[in-house]
């Protein structure tokens, strides 16, 4: 069993250290940040990720589990260090790398000598980091504390943080030192998924290519619902369609508003500049990020069209999170929603069952809701923005008797469009023809073709 130090307690690094100290090792999680830092060591997660509070506890009650702001507790005797702070986009685009460069040189100061120390980078950083990290781990070493350097993306998914670390569909490791990345193969050996054992500037990489892909995966299902929308097909059918082609895939084929989050937005950004920084013309990336961008203008569009103009109106929006199962509202398409709302006069009622405590800050004017029927009662539009699970099993003929207008603005593709015809709803959704019975791919069909991204 090894011991770990983990750098940063977000969702990578939180999810990082609780499953590799459920795996026996000894885990000591460092964060700047302090109140989060005692939050933790009282048991307490700080973060809305299903499954990885009971982690938490188990692992800290068995002793295996520590948190900390001082790296003197975690790096010296670490055999492993994961680097998993935050890359948020800078000004211009490209990541911002000041968390990490900190980390590094703190990290470094505290490497302990005599002794290899494996530094394991796994935040989300651009293509030469790697080289980035050893230079300021080796500047502020002290004689004598050797290090590697290992990178190692990853590629949770929020709202399945603990599932995803648990069953990665591959380990990715780039290292110019092979015994160094075979050591952090073996700490992985447990999860028995596929490694991919790599330079240090391919696994860097292979994160932003896969993002890309997923991006565009995302905006290419989202350009086609607005011609399905103008030419009468359903964008459902045709990504179930579509999906049953081996070639293609059924995954990340659902259309909507469009991605948000932490990482698809900045990651697609951050290859757009380091594309352009490096003289390639990275046109298909521009287009996806200007799709995405649309999706959000076009869904208060659609709004605004429905009644006449919003100004003076009443809208309830039906989640804030940036997608179901989670609390994180960064880049979330709601927030974009929200403001676009009331700068065009409307006032807007809100509704999450995770998201409220952080949105109150970020939306001063938004009215927030104890449950969505509240959200609902007296508006004269329903906006489903996210598409939890609780919005699923609402009773809308309740929900369409206590509105001012019985409009629903569908942004997931959540409801029947027949249902909510039958119950007298004005509806739209995204790239669904209004009320159509749908011959074809059985709708049952389409949920578990598309439904599971
Ligand atoms: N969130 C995801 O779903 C996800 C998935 C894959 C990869 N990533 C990547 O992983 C990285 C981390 O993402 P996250 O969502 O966990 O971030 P986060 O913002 O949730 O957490 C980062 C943590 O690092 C801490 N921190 C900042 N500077 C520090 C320092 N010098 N020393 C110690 N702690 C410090 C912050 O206080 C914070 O708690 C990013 O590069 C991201 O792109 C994120």
């Amino acid at each position: 069993m090894a011991n770990i130090a983990v750098v940063g307690s977000g969702y990578v690094g939180l999810g990082t250290g609780a499953v590799f100290a459920d795996l026996g090792n000894r885990v000591v999680g460092v964060d700047v940040d302090a109140a989060k830092v005692a939050r933790l060591t009282a048991g307490e997660c700080p973060i809305f990720e299903p499954g990885l509070e009971e982690l938490l506890e188990r692992n800290l009650a068995a002793g295996r589990l520590a948190f900390t702001t001082d790296y003197a507790r975690a790096v010296p005797g670490a055999d492993f260090v994961f680097i998993c702070v935050g890359t948020p986009s800078g000004p211009h685009g490209g990541a911002d790398m000041r968390y990490v460069r900190q980390a590094a040189r703190t990290v470094g100061r505290h490497l302990a000598a005599g002794r290899q120390t494996i530094i394991v980078n796994k935040s989300t950083v651009p293509i030469g980091s790697g080289d980035l990290v050893g230079g300021l781990l080796g500047e502020e070493a002290a004689p004598g504390a050797e290090f590697a350097i290992v990178s190692n993306p990853e590629f949770l998914r929020e709202g399945s943080a603990v599932r995803d670390m648990l069953h990665p569909d591959r380990v990715v490791l780039g290292s110019t030192d092979q015994a160094a990345a075979e050591a952090v193969a073996d700490l992985y050996k447990p999860f028995g998924a596929p490694l991919v054992i790599t330079d240090l500037r391919t696994a860097e990489m292979i994160k932003y290519a896969s993002n890309a892909f997923l991006a565009t995966k995302i905006a290419f299902i989202n350009e086609v619902a607005a011609i399905c929308e103008a030419l009468g097909a359903d964008v459902r059918q045709v990504a179930a369609g579509m999906g049953l082609d081996a070639r293609i895939g059924p995954h990340f084929l659902r259309a909507g508003i469009g991605f948000g989050g932490s990482c698809f937005p900045k990651d697609v950004q951050a290859l757009e500049y380091m594309a352009e920084e490096a003289d390639c013309h990275p046109q298909l990336l521009r287009a996806v990020l200007e799709i995405n961008r649309d999706g959000r203008r076009g869904f208060v569009r659609k709004l605004d069209r429905l009644l006449g103009g919003v100004e003076g109106a009443t809208i309830a929006v039906w989640g804030l999170a940036f997608k179901p199962d989670t609390d994180d509202l960064r880049e979330a398409p709601a927030l974009d929603i929200c403001r676009d709302l009331l700068a065009r006069g409307a006032r807007v009622r809100a509704y999450d069952p995770a998201a409220m405590g952080g949105a109150r800050a970020l939306l001063p004017d938004v009215a927030f809701c104890a449950d969505p029927y509240e959200a609902a009662a007296g508006a004269d539009a329903v906006a489903l923005v996210t598409e939890w699970n609780e919005f699923k099993g609402l009773d809308l003929a309740r929900v369409r008797a206590g509105m001012a207008r019985p409009v629903l603005v569908d942004g997931r593709n959540l409801y029947d469009p027949r249902e909510l015809a039958a119950l007298g709803f004005t509806h739209r959704g995204v790239g669904v023809p209004q009320g159509a019975a749908l011959p074809g791919v059985p709708e049952a069909v389409v949920r578990q073709l598309v439904g599971d991204d």
